[in-house]
C-alpha cells in the first residue's frame, strides 16, 4: 500500500501522481489534503506517519512546496525515514542506502514528470542492507523512545505479549513499589534508575497494548501540562508571584488546583 498526502501547495501535483500510481496497478490511499485551501504540512506528515505505522511495510509520499516542511515534519516520527528528492538518482538511493519509506517532493521546485519518475524508482528500488544495515539501525538507536516502541514491536511480534490489560495493570503497581523500595533501601542511583525504566516500559506497554500510538498519547500530556503550566503561572502573578520556589507545598496545591479551573 502506498499512502500519499500534501499540503495546499501539493494537491495538484498530489493528483498527478495518483493518476499515475493507480494506472500503474499500485493501491494507493489518499490521505488529502483535498483542496487548494490553506492547510498545515505538518498534519499531513502525520496522517502518512500514523498510516506507516500501523503498516509498516507499506510506503509513504509527501508533497509540499518545496518538500522541507514535509520531510522536516516526517523526520520527526521515529519510524520515518523521510528522504527530499529532486532526482532520480536521489529516489534510488534513497531507498538503495537509506532504506527510505517516505519520499518527499517539492511541487514548485519539481516537474510533475520529475516527481512521477522519481516516486518510479523510489517504489521499485530495494535496500541493499549490508553495511548500510548498521547505519540504519543507528538512526533508531539515537531516538531512546522509539526504540523501546520497536523493542516492544518486536517482542509482540514474536510472541511475547501481554496476555491481558489486568496484568499491565498489575506491573505498573508492581514496578512502583519496586522504585520505592530501591530507594528506601538506599539502593545505587543506576538500581533507582533501572526500576523507574521498568516503571516506563510498563507504561508504554499499556498504551501500545491499548491501540495508542505513543508518541500521540505523550503528546497530549505535553499539550495539557503545557497549558496548565501557563495557567498556573497566571494563577501566580495575580498572587504577584513571579515564582513558587519557597513557598508551602500546600500553597502550590493550592494554586494548581485554581490553575485546573481555567
Ligand atoms: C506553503 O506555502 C509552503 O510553505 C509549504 O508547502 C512547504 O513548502 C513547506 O515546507
Amino acid at each position: 500500500m502506498i499512502y500519499i498526502a500534501s499540503d495546499h501547495a501539493g494537491v495538484d501535483l498530489k493528483a498527478a501522481l495518483i493518476d499515475h500510481l493507480f494506472a500503474a496497478g499500485h493501491s494507493v490511499t489518499d490521505e488529502g489534503a483535498v483542496s487548494n485551501a490553506s492547510v498545515d504540512y505538518p498534519d499531513y506528515a502525520q496522517k502518512v506517519a500514523r498510516c506507516l505505522l500501523a503498516d509498516p511495510t507499506a510506503q509513504g509520499i509527501l508533497v509540499c512546496g518545496t518538500g522541507i516542511g514535509m520531510s522536516i515534519a516526517a523526520n520527526r516520527s521515529s519510524h520515518i525515514r523521510a528522504a527530499l528528492c529532486q532526482s532520480i538518482e536521489e529516489a534510488r538511493l534513497a531507498r538503495a542506502h537509506n532504506n527510505a519509506n517516505v519520499i518527499c517532493l517539492g511541487a514548485r521546485v519539481v516537474t510533475a514528470e520529475a516527481a512521477i519518475s522519481c516516486v518510479d524508482i523510489f517504489l521499485s528500488t530495494s535496500f541493499e542492507g549490508g553495511r548500510h544495515e548498521l547505519r540504519t539501525q543507528k538512526l533508531v538507536n539515537s531516538d531512546v523512545l522509539g526504540a523501546l516502541i520497536a523493542l516492544e514491536k518486536d517482542a509482540v511480534a514474536f510472541g511475547f505479549d501481554w496476555p491481558n490489560q489486568e496484568m499491565i495493570f498489575e506491573q505498573i503497581i508492581s514496578e512502583c513499589t519496586e522504585i520505592k523500595d530501591a530507594m528506601r533501601n538506599d539502593e545505587s542511583p543506576v538500581r533507582v534508575q533501572e526500576e523507574i525504566s521498568d516503571l516506563l516500559h510498563a507504561a508504554i506497554s499499556l498504551c501500545m497494548y491499548s491501540g495508542f500510538d505513543v508518541n500521540e498519547t505523550i503528546a497530549i500530556v505535553n499539550k495539557k501540562f503545557k497549558w496548565r503550566m501557563a495557567a498556573l503561572k497566571a494563577v501566580a502573578a495575580e498572587h504577584e508571584l513571579d515564582s513558587l520556589s519557597g513557598e508551602s507545598f500546600e500553597f502550590m496545591l493550592e494554586l494548581w488546583s485554581e490553575a485546573k479551573k481555567r
